[in-house]
């Protein structure tokens, strides 16, 4: 089976072509960066009219990758939402379209299972496993079962953890995408010099925090004074805010472990998924983590996890295999919690 994927619920326009012998034949990811970075952020908007410009030129460019035309393709799965509206529309209604002319499958995809099943394609993985999911806008450790069967076990009090960074480099001066400008930023830095806390930490339950970290960066930039903030200084607040976020992630994963273990001990593995699980720090420390608790760790390569279109047609691919297509009248929509998709098996 050969799935054509269309991602569009952010700032990247993205198309890929994926096999379920878990092939990537293509997998073209178009960033709208230079477009959003004079605003701090990305703009809904102009994410909406790059997305109808570019989309078109992007799937011809995954097609062509993959040396494969509309007929060859057995479905189109585009994301279906969550995520900024416009963006999602334009994604959704190119795949209906040309679902609709090729007489194929159309599966709607929620752009979260997009990353919790990203690793079943990356390593050979069965169900059940323990799911980190780390992104732009969420924070959340799931139990996976299956398509469609997700139990959360804590998420995000406030912000989501790709937030924290993102707002985090703004206030330190290293711009945005926050994410991997503080990882680049912090490799040079002193992870001792800032004692920032580690909310939630030690703590029973799964569920997170960031607000309270981003409020004593905010404090540790006015002590030092904004003006005086030299390069030295931004590496090592952003060096010690990546080790306390690492920290507070690892110690709620330590209690994810065991209270997935006690349910399904036959699981054994933590899988960390989406945009923030590109962090080399974060994936050491879960890594650690694993060797110590007996579980296997896995996360996809860094590509894999931001977003992208391949990740889109693998799970489209694993909801075709259970015959889960969708149907023309489906409606894109900006939130869709995981915890709401239900498999209907056909
Ligand atoms: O999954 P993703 O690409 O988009 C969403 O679905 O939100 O995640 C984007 C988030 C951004 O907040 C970005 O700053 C963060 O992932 N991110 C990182 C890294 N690369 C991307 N955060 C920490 N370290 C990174 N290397
Ligand atoms: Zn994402």
């Amino acid at each position: 089976m050969i799935v054509l994927g269309i991602e569009t619920s952010c700032d990247e326009t993205a198309a890929a072509v994926v096999d379920d012998d878990r092939t990537i034949w293509s997998n073209v990811v178009y960033s709208q960066l230079d477009e959003h970075i004079a605003f701090g952020g990305v703009v809904p908007e102009i994410a909406a009219r790059a997305h109808l410009e570019v989309l078109d030129g992007v799937v011809r460019g995954a097609m062509s990758d993959a040396g494969v035309d509309l007929s060859d393709i057995d479905g189109i799965a585009a994301t279906g939402g969550p995520g900024l509206i416009g963006g999602v529309i334009v994604g959704t209604m190119t795949a209906k379209a040309m679902a609709a002319a090729a007489n194929k499958p159309y599966v709607a995809v929620n752009h979260l299972e997009g990353h919790a099943l990203t690793a079943r394609l990356t390593d050979d993985l069965n169900f059940p496993y323990l799911l980190l999911l780390v992104s732009g806008g969420h924070c959340q450790l799931l139990s996976v079962e299956g398509p469609g069967a997700y139990e959360q076990l804590g998420s995000t009090v406030d912000d989501a953890i790709g937030e924290a960074f993102d707002k985090s480099a703004k206030m330190i001066g290293l711009g945005f995408p926050g994410g991997p400008a503080i990882e680049a930023a912090a490799q040079s830095g002193d992870a001792r010099r800032f004692h920032f806390p580690r909310p939630m930490k030690g703590r029973p339950g799964c569920d997170f925090s960031f607000s309270g970290l981003k409020t004593s960066v905010r404090q540790a930039i006015l002590k030092t004074g904004p003006e005086a903030l030299s390069e030295r200084t931004a590496q090592d607040i952003a060096a010690s805010f990546q080790a306390a976020v690492a920290e507070t992630v690892a110690d709620r994963c330590a209690n994810a472990i065991i209270a997935f273990d006690e349910k399904y001990p036959e699981g054994k593995t933590l899988v960390a998924a989406g945009g923030v699980a590109a962090n080399s720090v974060l994936r050491e420390r879960l890594f650690a983590l694993c060797a110590l608790t007996g579980f296997r760790f896995v996360a996809p390569p860094p590509a894999l996890c931001t977003d992208n279109a391949a990740m889109i047609a693998w799970a489209g691919i694993e909801r075709l295999r259970l015959g889960l297509a969708d149907d023309m009248d489906f409606a894109p929509r900006p939130r869709w919690p995981l915890e709401e998709l239900r498999v209907e098996p056909a």
